[in-house]
């Protein structure tokens, strides 16, 4: 099959002076791209690098594939997950991964968690604000936490981000909607012990890959932030769990809250759903990645998949198994 594949370069981007420094986190290293192409053609596939951005569109009008494998991330607004499977589906182009509206929807971590709670999902008590002021009268319990509106990749996210009173809050805020130019969700903080899940497939067969808990090592559960400094700089500050050493019934109720929100969410092949005990040790969705990284060794998802015995070769292979079945190519 001559397969298209629509990614997003670090290196194709400059950060603008004085920017953060995680501000291009998301995107991918020429590493990644490679793996995936390889793991493609291993199966016998021709692949096609298509890059993202108006690159892609002038070669989806020219020379469209039969398939886009789609891994860019977009660029520029809430809505930029969803720009390469739009064209797409304009094009009348298959896509593998979420389509566009659940792409859109899921970065905002608002919204979705709308979505996933009208589904009867717990969620972490929330509010959006636009700046510190319209922090006033917040009916938020301390600890809260303050993360941008519509970012992934832990941007923005710090080991500083957990607030246990209004000072802290406030300076948390002004941090985000000064560097991040966008609102911050603020939410009670769940304390408990917090776990990632891989998810396959759509709808009703829609099934966990595996879950996997994430472990700050020094054993202080309560004020764990999975922050972009535990990835980057003290990666040996955490553990990971596959399966996570917990009671069958908690592993139960967070793989339900998992596929409770991928399927309130209308996810397609792939997702990554990370999800958190309150103090109660009930199970809560945090946010939902239907575009999860995939970079081989580094990425939760792949780390998840290793652990269970998916090396990424196979896991690349699943996501496009997924897509082909959906649209009745095997
Ligand atoms: N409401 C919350 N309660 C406790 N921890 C949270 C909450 N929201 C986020 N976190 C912590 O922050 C991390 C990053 O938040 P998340 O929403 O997953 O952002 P990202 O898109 O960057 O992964 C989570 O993995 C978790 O450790
Ligand atoms: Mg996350």
């Amino acid at each position: 099959m001559d397969i298209g594949l629509a990614f997003d370069l670090k290196s194709d981007f400059v950060a603008p002076a004085g920017a953060p420094d995680d501000l291009l986190e998301e995107y991918d290293s020429e590493r990644t791209i490679a793996a995936i192409e390889a793991a493609l053609s291993r199966r016998g596939h021709r692949v096609r690098r298509m890059g993202g951005g108006k690159r892609f569109l002038a070669e989806l009008l020219a020379a469209p594939p039969e398939l886009v494998f789609n891994v860019a991330e977009g660029r520029g607004s809430r809505s930029r997950e969803a720009h390469i499977p739009a064209v797409c589906e304009m094009v009348g182009v298959p896509c593998t991964h979420s389509d566009p509206a659940t792409l859109a929807l899921a970065l905002d971590k608002a919204l979705c968690k709308r979505v996933a709670a009208a589904a009867g999902v717990a969620v972490a008590r929330d509010r959006v604000v636009r700046s510190v002021a319209e922090l006033a009268g917040l009916e938020l319990r301390f600890p809260c936490i303050a993360k941008p509106l519509h970012e992934g990749s832990s941007i923005g996210v710090r080991a500083s981000s957990r607030s246990d009173d209004a000072t802290a809050l406030a300076r948390e805020v002004g941090r985000i909607v000064g560097d991040y130019a966008q609102p911050a969700l603020v939410e009670e903080f769940l304390t408990g012990p917090e776990f990632t899940v891989g998810v396959l497939g759509h709808g009703a067969q829609a099934r966990v890959l595996a879950v996997m808990e994430i472990r700050p090592k020094d054993d202080r559960t309560a004020d764990f932030v999975y922050s972009v400094e535990l990835k980057r700089v003290w990666p040996d500050h955490v553990e990971y769990h596959v399966p996570p050493r917990r009671p069958p019934e908690l592993l139960a109720a967070v793989e339900r809250v998992a596929l409770g929100a991928y399927r309130a969410l209308e996810c397609r092949d792939i997702g990554r759903v990370d999800v958190r005990l309150d103090a109660a040790g009930v199970a809560h969705f945090i946010e939902l990645n239907p575009l999860p990284g995939i970079s081989p060794g580094w990425s939760d998802l792949c780390i998840l998949a290793e652990k269970s015995g998916v090396d990424h070769d196979a896991l690349i292979g699943a996501i496009l198994d997924q897509a082909l079945a959906r649209i009745g190519r095997r």
